[in-house]
């Protein structure tokens, strides 16, 4: 057991005791009931269960849960698919993924929701030139498996966003 606390979307979670062996998916899902978090494959191949870790440096990353113990994330700050909008109020990356009818049943949406919101905010510190913006969001997205929409979808999501704003993401 470890004594156990964390940051989840900006609430205070703990201190609890946790089984060392408890997974990260079902910490959120069966001790919390955040079910946004999805359990796919289990084996840390699909990314439908990633949530974004927010580092002390001021930089996100995203992080499987699956195959993560929850006592890893001790002491962390992380954010789950249910911090994303505000109320009623939609980011702009949630709009754009209905806009664009990125996905179908959904079950992959919250990894890639999280993995989209992480580029978002590495290209507002590190902003890339136009010509290597689809490179860019076909690394960042890779490794997300959906089996519903073929990806392009959700890449023409992302990409909208970015042009939008291209002062804010391009260099
Ligand atoms: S459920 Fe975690 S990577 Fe597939
Ligand atoms: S929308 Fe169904 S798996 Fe991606």
């Amino acid at each position: 057991m470890t004594r156990f606390s964390i940051t989840i979307n900006g609430e205070a979670h703990g201190p609890v005791d946790l089984r060392d062996d408890l997974s990260m998916n079902d910490y959120l899902r069966e001790h919390l009931g955040m079910t946004g978090t999805k359990f796919g494959c289990g084996a840390g191949q699909c990314l439908s269960c990633a949530i974004i870790v927010d580092e002390p440096d001021g930089t996100s990353r995203t992080s499987p849960t699956c195959i993560v113990p929850a006592v890893n994330f001790d002491g962390m700050a992380i954010r789950t698919v249910e911090g994303h909008a505000k109320g009623d109020e939609l980011t702009t990356l949630q709009k754009a993924f209905i806009e664009h009818f990125a996905f179908q049943c959904g079950y992959c949406t919250a990894g890639f929701l999280n993995e989209g919101q992480v580029l978002l905010e590495r290209l507002e510190r590190s902003p890339v030139a136009r010509a290597e913006l689809e490179t860019t969001i076909a690394e960042a997205l890779d490794g997300h498996l959906c089996r519903c929409t073929g990806y392009i979808k959700y890449h023409e999501a992302v990409r909208s966003v970015i042009l939008a704003e291209p002062q804010r993401y391009l260099a």
